[in-house]
């Protein structure tokens, strides 16, 4: 709990120090997750480190099924890859999503040493910059070269980045919108959101009302979900941009492994874009929402699962959402799984 006196003894692992292994845990703690639930946890033995979904974080209403709840463990997953790596361990990951049995995700071993290449180092110093950007991004096109980088991103996690083509984007437009309302008009959606948005700049989850962008207006194409619980400064006419880069991020299959995997795949690309001036935000409702998701999936054809669309472009830096403690995220050695 935030506010508590926390003595929380780090071990070794894998042949890091405890205090490298904190590090590594802060690092993957620093992952996106749907409302900032941050849904993960994690247990540290000699040889192994565990991931965890963490069910009592589930969102219910938004993701009944745990797609993204997963999506955020392998977000988590990549950042604890790339903290290993940088720190000089190869790691070595078995995927376990057995949500309904078990809570474990994966459980990452040392496959050796290893030393960091350049881009191993661009993405562990993109981790921390990383934020969800929801304020209007400058009009400045995203470059070919980038698009290429990212796209790259996704296929070294086994993932597939459609960009949305000019023509594509009045169809989704309007499944945006749709799903957007399906959600509004359910009443635990809302609750949900009101639960875990517009939070205080102390709580130390949930999306706080500073990181939360302007209040959507009517016109507003794009960005609809309002984090604020209402209390966003409204600034009328607030421009979002013409044209964002918008991609959906697709898996082949779309059972418990891919979601996971996706969830490593939607770091990867996301980090890049951090490590190359780029900005992003998700927009999930389109996603979430089934019947929209079917009509997505069918729009992009070839039998790709969408699993994230984000918005992609050039912006100011935002701000960061807050993290639990990391002690609070630690599993005992003996308890069950
Ligand atoms: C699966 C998933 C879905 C998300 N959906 C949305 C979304 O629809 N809109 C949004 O603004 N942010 C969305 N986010 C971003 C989270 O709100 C964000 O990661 C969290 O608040 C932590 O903030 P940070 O990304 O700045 O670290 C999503 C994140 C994940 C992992």
């Amino acid at each position: 709990m935030q506010g508590e006196a926390l003595m929380v003894t780090f071990t070794s692992s894998l042949d890091l120090t405890p205090s490298q292994v904190e590090q590594v845990l802060r690092l993957a703690a620093l992952a996106p997750s749907l409302h900032n639930a941050q849904p993960w946890r994690f247990r540290v033995l000699p040889h192994l480190i565990e991931l965890h979904a963490d069910p009592t974080r589930r969102l219910a209403a938004a993701d009944p099924q745990d797609r993204e709840l997963r999506l955020a463990c392998g977000a988590a997953l990549f950042n604890l890859r790339l903290a290993l790596e940088h720190a000089g361990v190869r790691p070595v990951v078995t995927l376990l999503p057995r949500l309904s049995a078990a809570t474990t995700v994966a459980e990452v071993r040392s496959g050796g040493r290893v030393q960091p290449d350049a881009e191993t180092t661009a993405l562990h110093e993109a981790i921390p910059r990383r934020h969800s950007h929801r304020d209007p991004f400058r009009d400045v096109p995203v470059s070919a070269e980038h698009r290429q980088f990212l796209r790259t991103a996704a296929h070294r996690e086994r993932a597939w980045l459609h960009i949305v083509e000019p023509a594509e984007r009045g169809v989704l437009e309007g499944l945006i919108h749709r799903a957007h309302r399906a959600q509004m008009a359910d009443p635990r959606f809302r609750a949900e959101l009101a639960a875990w948005t517009g939070r205080p700049d102390d709580a130390a989850e949930g999306v706080p009302a500073r990181a939360a962008g302007p209040a959507p207006e009517a016109q507003d194409q794009w960005v609809h979900r309002d984090f604020s619980a209402g209390q966003a400064s409204r600034s009328p006419g607030t421009r979002f941009e013409a044209h964002p880069l918008l991609v959906v991020l697709c898996t082949q299959h779309d059972d418990r492994s891919s979601h996971v995997e996706a969830g490593q795949a939607v770091e990867r690309v996301w980090l890049t874009a951090t490590s190359r001036g780029l900005v992003a935000s998700m927009l999930s409702e389109v996603v979430e929402v089934p019947e929209t998701r079917e009509e997505l999936r069918a729009l992009l054809g070839q039998d790709r699962h969408p699993q994230a669309l984000l918005r992609i472009g050039h912006g100011t830096p935002s701000v960061p959402a807050p993290r639990r403690d990391i002690g609070d995220l630690l599993l005992d050695t003996d308890d069950a799984s």
